[in-house]
């Protein structure tokens, strides 16, 4: 007998489901590597979800996902999408393993560097004409120091932009210097905004001791305090351990700050608060007053930052500053007061929608 559940799964990754084929609910994302980054994050929260979730006469259920990145037309009325896309997508599905996640050869050229994949070769894939390479997704791969810039493969090559490339150097090498610099990158979707910013990967090359991090700013997430930076710690510092424990994601967050010159006292509470770890029930409550909450928290996450750069020289990425959150912009703020003798290159990318007067 078949018996269907209704199963409603919230995720942190807003893989908003916004079209639907037959029975299977379909994340539709633009081929962008922050969108497809979302869907297997998406994809990864519902198999641990659906792992932990008890249904009293139920068995196990197990979920396959397939992945695919690329256009689709979307039905404006009903959001229902169409195109090759969702039919590769649909066919991944098919060949996944229970409680897996298949992606296309594109998805994972784009992701390659951020989750760990098993190659499953090539497939013909019903209503595909050419066999297609397809990859499972094993996990969230835990961020190196920096980006591994040599694996990730550029799906073309880089044309043009030599004024603004050289302009990059010369701050980088500023930077390097000692020479703290903030540098913005404005323009338009897809004038080559994020492109231009990556060249500075392959600099940071030339020092074993480089250091690069990315904040990565949401249109979803415009009004959610300090988003991009709780996003990249949990990614950092949680790697892909189940969101569910916060005992283990409570002595996570303490070693991570033992690693670091924060006052762990201090910076426990705080961070727990950020990253939505419930302290242990031991543990005496936070008796701050809410403005005081944020002042201390930024006051830390200044001083992170700047001391990554003790260790060597590094670029900070933030993503489309136009999506960014008043704590974070006020946080930017003030990182770039402090950062003036630190060895960072920081990077803002933004449209030109930014309403934001950043510190000059
Ligand atoms: N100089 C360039 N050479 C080759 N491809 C580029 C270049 N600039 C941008 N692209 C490509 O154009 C697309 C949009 O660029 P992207 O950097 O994502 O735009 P933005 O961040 O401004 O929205 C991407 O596929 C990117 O690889
Ligand atoms: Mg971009």
């Amino acid at each position: 007998m078949t018996m269907l559940y209704p199963i409603v799964l919230e995720t942190e990754e807003n893989g908003a489901v916004s079209a639907y084929v037959p029975g299977l609910p379909v994340y539709v994302a633009a081929d962008s590597h922050v969108k497809a980054e979302r869907a297997i994050r998406a994809g990864l929260d519902i198999i641990a979800r659906l792992a932990t979730l008890e249904l009293s006469d139920a068995p196990h259920i197990a979920v396959r996902i397939g992945i695919a990145s690329g256009l689709v037309v979307v039905q404006p009325d009903n959001r229902s999408a169409a195109g090759d896309t969702m039919v590769i997508a649909s066919r991944l599905q098919g060949i996944a393993e229970p409680d897996t996640i298949v992606v296309s050869s594109r998805v994972h050229r784009l992701l390659q560097i951020r989750f760990d994949c098993l190659d499953r070769g090539e497939h013909l894939l019903k209503g595909i004409a050419k066999p297609m390479h397809v990859w499972r997704v094993t996990g969230v791969r835990r961020l190196t120091s920096r980006f591994q810039a040599a694996h990730m493969a550029p799906l073309t090559a880089f044309v043009g932009r030599e004024a603004e490339v050289a302009t990059l150097r010369e701050h980088w090498r500023q930077a390097l210097a000692g020479r703290g610099q903030v540098l913005t990158i404005g323009g338009e979707a897809g004038i080559g905004k994020s492109r231009l910013a990556r060249t500075v990967l392959d600099e940071l090359h030339d020092d074993a001791t480089a250091w690069f991090t990315e904040l990565q700013c949401s249109p979803f997430h415009t009004q959610s305090a300090l988003y991009p930076v709780a996003e990249q710690l949990r990614l950092r510092i949680f790697g892909n351990q189940p969101q569910s424990d916060d005992a283990l994601r409570w002595a996570a967050l303490q070693d991570f700050l033992r690693s670091t010159s924060l006052p762990l006292d201090a910076a426990l509470p705080l961070f727990a608060q950020l990253l939505s770890v419930a302290p242990p029930s031991t543990e005496p409550m936070l008796g701050m007053t809410p403005e005081r909450v944020r002042l201390m928290t930024r006051q830390l996450l200044v001083q992170l930052m700047i001391d990554q750069a003790r260790a060597g020289p590094g670029v900070i990425l933030v993503e489309d500053l136009h999506w960014a959150d008043p704590s974070t912009l006020d946080l930017i703020d003030h990182f770039i007061e402090r950062m003036r003798d630190a060895r960072i290159l920081l990077l803002l990318t933004h449209r030109p929608t930014l309403d934001h007067a950043l510190p000059a």
